[in-house]
């Protein structure tokens, strides 16, 4: 072979055709159309002599790494040209309203509950709880109504076993409390209490907050004084009428229930309250010729309804976020 052979293998200027080259798919059969191009070319330097085999081979093996370096850069612009055009073409409309960040709310419930215990720890209440199984011993009988009382039929029960119930009231929690202490006793009880009962203004379960104070010298002016500033602190109203009607409890002597005007001019029961019996002091262990007390049984559900202005008491536990929403930020 001559040196002329040489020149019958040219290597082409395939650079400059690339920046007209606009999509990936272009590019790979560009890409594709160089190599076989190199690999013939590859196939001529047969004919070549040593000397010019070597150079020539020197040279396209670095002409085909250049070429490889150009088409991968022009990939990667092709790539952030399409990248480009694609976010400006999904654009976003900024006047739309956002999903917006969804923040839990305490039930209406948790925050009527939050505000009867600040009031009444403000006044030296402290708070305890029990059992939400009683057995018939501190659900019935310390509170003086023994087997087959009338008085049992006030309070449709839900039994567990035959001596056992879900309480009915959280009047248990006085006896629990007082038997392991002495006077003067000031406490609160808030808890779940269960009945067979269901309407707009009775739930099969709900809330009760039950108060006892023993002291020396409590009398039914100690009580009303305690509940008619309680009821005018919940309500946030100085001039709110309250009602102490007569009433029975068997574990009260006397009893009354409160009643308090609502925003539909009717007055809704909202506790049940008394002078505690002698033969309940007793079953406490106090001696009843020396201390007397009264006790109260509020149900939280009704004050709930009456604070939000609920009509339905069942609405309370469905759940709804429709509901429960509206309770954003309330106090
Ligand atoms: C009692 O449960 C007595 N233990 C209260 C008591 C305590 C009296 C201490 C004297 C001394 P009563 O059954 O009336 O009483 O219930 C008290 C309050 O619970 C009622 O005034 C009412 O507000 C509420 N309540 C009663 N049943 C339901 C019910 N099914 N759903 C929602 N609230 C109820
Ligand atoms: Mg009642």
């Amino acid at each position: 072979m001559n040196y002329s052979n040489n020149r019958v293998i040219e290597l082409n200027n395939w650079a400059h055709e690339l920046s007209a080259i606009n999509t990936l798919h272009e590019l790979d059969q560009y890409k594709s159309r160089v190599l076989s191009e190199i690999g013939a070319q590859m196939k001529l330097m047969r004919d070549l002599d040593a000397v010019a085999k070597k150079e020539f081979g020197a040279k396209i093996n670095k002409q085909k790494q250049e070429i490889e370096l150009l088409i991968n850069n022009r990939r990667e612009q092709i790539l952030e040209q399409e990248l480009l055009s694609k976010l400006s073409s999904e654009t976003i409309d900024v006047t739309l309203s956002g999903r917006g960040n969804n923040i839990g709310s305490l039930h209406p419930i948790t925050l009527s509950l939050e505000r009867m215990i600040k009031i009444f720890q403000g006044i030296g209440f402290s708070v305890a709880d029990g059992p939400e199984i009683e057995n018939d011993y501190y659900n019935f009988k310390a509170l003086n109504i023994p087997d087959n009382h009338p008085a049992r039929a006030m309070q449709d029960t839900f039994y567990t076993t035959s001596m056992n119930v879900l309480r009915t009231h959280t009047s248990p929690i006085q006896i629990r409390y007082a038997e392991k202490r002495t006077p003067p006793i000031k406490v609160i009880a808030p808890g779940r209490v269960y009945r067979v009962d269901m309407d707009a203004t009775h739930s099969p379960m709900f809330h009760q907050l039950e108060g006892l104070w023993i002291d020396e010298g409590i009398s039914f002016a100690h009580l009303k004084g305690v509940m008619i500033h309680f009821l005018r602190e919940f309500f946030n109203k100085s001039d709110l009428q309250v009602k102490f009607r007569a009433s029975f409890f068997p574990f009260t002597e006397p009893s009354a229930e409160i009643d308090i005007l609502s925003e539909n001019g009717r007055y809704l029961e909202v506790a049940g309250c008394g002078i505690v019996h002698p033969k309940v002091l007793e079953n406490m262990g106090i001696d009843s010729t020396k201390y007397s007390g009264f006790a109260f049984g509020i149900g939280i559900d009704r004050f709930t309804m009456l604070r939000y202005n609920i009509n339905d008491l069942r609405l309370m536990f469905e759940n709804d976020l429709d509901f429960l929403k509206q309770f954003q930020g309330a106090k």
